[in-house]
């Protein structure tokens, strides 16, 4: 560890050392230390989106020349070291969302990390311990900097993956797009914040559009499902196939159907799929997005090309291995109410700000409109943690969403269950990182506070964490 400390700046060194040992503290680590580091070098730099329709494409922000930056694959229990330098003008920094790693890896500013500076490194390392599905994105202004495109995924393969022809991702995004055809400037603005977020006008499936997705008749495919955008909710039907879901957030659930046939992901989610292509040579299946009911279109088809079906039998679908989460002790969980306020039609009138009490109209005059427990957070200066959870206690967070507005929560450095929406209990108790909130709702999760540190809560909807929905729980 001391060697690839030698060539970053000194400010990142005490970082780095203010963080020694809480690595080794996280439950699993120290029994996949055998495995060797797997490296990888990530430019943050000016690049290209959008560049196979035909048309001229748009400047973005990426992680090495286009968008989606490239995937990175390693196998559980490998260790993980990415070199990350920062061709930008502006600093940044890299978030490795829904992977449980100490905590000065996180890639938060000024709460685990200072900034990379531009021209300036800076080097994560952390045991991949969680097979699954996760993605990478900048946590340095994020509503712009996400939109821009700098994101990329991670996978984790499990030692034993399940039996199928091939496994793809579809990184879903969508971008504001002006006349000019370039991403409209528009961010931070205040309808965006107060509302839905910031809602593009071209919807990508890995960094283009397209019209069409080729597939083989009779082949199992693997597809990995990951929601980029900084606001746009996804739910796709597969017209004509039965989608199974394997892993939610890349945690392994009992396969099931979607509920309604529709596979729903907010911003920060993945879900897995195992799709058998029943379809015949030549047909096209639509794949939809249905979503908002004023808003529903093809996200592109399923396009079965000429070849003749194939034949050779796959093993049956069998449940993914559980990953080593601690199973939350739900007898002597301490319950944490949170309440999730604000944004336009809500109920909030007035929350604190920089200690005083504030009225929506002068949040609004400040760039917020939204609070948790009645806390306005700004990323900037109130970072002080909204909850100090006991190290190894297992908690129950009764979240109700007292909004007029969509909301998807995520925890960093845990997963946790699913274990209640609106009083009943869940069919699947599914761990996730991030979970979707619809107005009005309440949601029960649970999980073990096995992780020490400083952890990031809140909305990814990234205008709605920009406009203070975001809090940090402190753990040990
Ligand atoms: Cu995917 Cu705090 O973020
Ligand atoms: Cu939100």
């Amino acid at each position: 560890m001391v060697v690839w400390m030698l060539d970053l700046d000194r400010r990142q060194f005490l970082y780095s050392l203010a963080s020694l040992g809480i690595g080794t503290q996280l439950g699993c680590i120290s029994a996949v230390q055998n495995f060797p580091a797997r490296e990888f070098e990530l430019v943050a730099m000016a690049g290209q989106a959008l560049t196979d329709t035909g048309k001229p494409s748009i400047a973005a922000w990426t992680f090495g020349g286009n968008v989606p930056g490239s995937q990175l694959r390693v196998l559980q229990g490998e260790r993980v070291r990415v070199q990350v330098t920062n061709q930008l003008a502006v600093p940044t920094t890299v978030h490795w969302h829904g992977v449980r790693l100490p905590n000065a890896m996180d890639g938060v500013p000024h709460l685990t990390q200072l900034p990379i500076e531009p021209g300036q490194r800076f080097i994560y390392e952390f045991d991949a311990i969680d097979a699954g599905t996760y993605w990478y994105h900048s946590h340095f202004q994020s509503s712009e900097q996400i939109d821009r495109g700098l994101y990329g995924t991670l996978i984790v393969q499990e030692r034993k993956p399940p039996a199928v022809h091939r496994d793809v991702t579809w990184v879903l995004d969508d971008w504001r797009i002006t006349a000019n055809g370039q991403v409209s400037e528009s961010f931070g603005n205040a309808h965006d914040m107060s509302h839905a977020g910031r809602i593009g006008n071209v919807v990508t499936v890995n960094g283009s559009v397209n019209d069409q997705f080729p597939i083989r008749a009779g082949e199992k495919l693997r597809l990995r499902l990951v929601n980029a955008a900084n606001a746009r909710i996804f739910a796709l039907r597969f017209q004509g196939h039965r989608p199974m879901i394997i892993a939610l957030d890349g945690q392994p659930v009992p396969p099931h159907e979607p509920e309604g046939g529709r596979i729903v992901l907010a911003p920060g989610m993945r879900c897995d799929v195992v799709i058998d292509a029943v379809g015949a040579p030549g047909e096209r299946y639509p794949v939809q997005e249905l979503f908002s009911p004023r808003e529903q279109y093809v996200l592109m088809d399923l396009a079965y090309d000429a070849a003749p079906r194939i034949t050779d039998r796959m093993a049956p679908l069998a449940p993914l291995a559980a990953n080593p989460v601690k199973e939350p002790d739900l007898k002597s969980a301490k319950t944490h109410e949170i309440i999730f306020g604000g944004g336009m039609m809500g109920n909030l009138h007035q929350a604190l700000l920089d200690g005083k009490q504030t009225d929506m109209r002068s949040l609004l005059r400040r760039g917020k409109a939204w609070a948790i427990n009645g806390h306005v957070y700004d990323s900037h200066h109130h970072m002080e943690p909204m909850l100090s959870l006991a190290l190894g206690q297992s908690y129950v967070f009764r979240m109700r969403n007292d909004t007029a507005w969509h909301h998807p929560i995520h925890l960093h450095g845990h997963t946790f269950r699913v274990v209640r929406r609106n009083g009943f209990t869940t069919p699947h108790q599914e761990w996730r990182d991030t979970v979707l909130m619809s107005p009005r709702e309440e949601i029960e999760i649970a999980f073990v506070a096995d992780n020490p540190g400083n952890w990031m809560f809140h909305c990814h909807i990234l205008e709605h964490h920009a406009g203070g929905m975001m809090s940090v729980v402190r753990v040990g």
